[in-house]
């Protein structure tokens, strides 16, 4: 299996019930490092850059909304197989079909505020990674 790298954001409704250290926890226990951290308040204007790929979707705006409306933690995860290894801790994008035990099951309240965002593709991780780190600040465990 291949070492990967993924982008994890902490969104703004996890960060403010203080669970960062429980998401953090569940990476490391399943054999995930983080690479590298950057705790930030994005503007409306940053979020919907982040989130382009939806631009024109119903819920764009309150997305955009909502990411910025508290501070976040964006995180850089290494690991073998880590984009969907990630994926699958965070569980369904919607917390009501989130399997049991996963963090969106455990801390999400709704599809909106559903507590973690995750890359969903290699390719889509090194745009997402890119957009809130420069190399220097990664540092690998490899
Ligand atoms: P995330 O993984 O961060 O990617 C885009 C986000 O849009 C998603 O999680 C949800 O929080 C949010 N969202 C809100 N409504 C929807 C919807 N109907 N379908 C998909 N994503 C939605």
């Amino acid at each position: 299996m291949a070492i990967e790298r993924t982008l994890s954001i902490i969104k703004p409704d996890a960060v403010g019930k203080n669970v960062i250290g429980d998401i953090i926890r569940r990476f490391e226990e399943n054999g995930l490092s983080v690479i590298g951290t950057r705790m930030t308040h994005l503007s409306a204007a940053e979020a919907g850059r982040f989130y382009a790929v939806h631009e024109g979707r119903p819920f764009y705006n309150d997305l955009c909304a909502f990411m910025s409306s508290g501070p976040i933690l964006a995180m850089v995860l290494e690991g073998k197989n880590a984009v969907k290894l990630n994926r699958q801790l965070m569980g369904a994008t919607n917390p009501k079909e989130a399997e049991a035990g996963s963090i969106r099951a455990d801390h999400a309240d709704s599809i909106e505020a559903n507590a973690v965002h995750g890359s969903d593709s290699l390719d889509n991780a090194a745009i997402e990674i890119a957009f809130f780190f420069a190399d220097l600040d990664l540092h690998s465990r490899r």
